[in-house]
């Protein structure tokens, strides 16, 4: 297992989109340890292929507390969403130190694979399904600092590139 390093907003490699897994193979099983084993050591909740530069639709997330529930989701699909939404406190580990309120759906369902190439379904709501959708909007090239007011967003890309600019020195 390897850790990976994590791109950072505003890079514009965060805003392509994935295709889909075309197999799941061992590179995938292998891909999701590292991917695994990068978003525990950065103590993230989830974590999109597309946030390690790898543009295939693959999702890790472990929400639960003891951080021993990990969850694989592998070309997910939304098949169904609640008529209702609430505004959430989000963050992500691409725009580290920046939290924000973005409206979710409050329950969402979906379809992937898992790890083994099996086929799921799950519906859930809660903090569950606003990772599932803030990691999915990720695998279509999507920040949730896209949500925000312009102004908002742009404060966010000054403080980011200033950030990256003394990590540099
Ligand atoms: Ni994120």
């Amino acid at each position: 297992m390897a850790l990976l390093p994590i791109l950072c907003y505003p890079d514009p490699k965060l805003h392509r989109v994935a295709k889909p897994v075309a197999q799941v193979d061992a590179r995938i099983q292998s891909l999701v340890d590292d991917m695994l084993q990068t978003m525990y050591d950065a103590k993230g909740i989830g974590l999109a292929a597309t946030q390690i530069d790898v543009h295939e639709r693959l999702i890790v997330i472990d929400v639960s507390e003891e951080r021993d529930q990990p969850l694989v989701l592998i070309n997910p699909t939304l098949v169904w969403t609640s008529p209702t939404s609430h505004l959430n406190e989000e963050g992500c580990l691409s725009v580290p130190g920046i939290y924000d309120g973005v409206e979710r759906f409050d329950a969402v369902r979906i379809t992937a694979l898992d790890e083994k190439g099996q086929s799921r379904s799950i519906e859930t709501d809660g903090l569950l399904a606003v990772c599932i959708q803030h990691e999915m909007d990720h695998l279509l090239g999507k920040v949730f600092v896209e949500y925000l007011s312009p102004l908002k967003r742009n404060r966010i890309k000054t403080k980011m590139l200033k950030v990256m600019r003394e990590d540099a020195r």
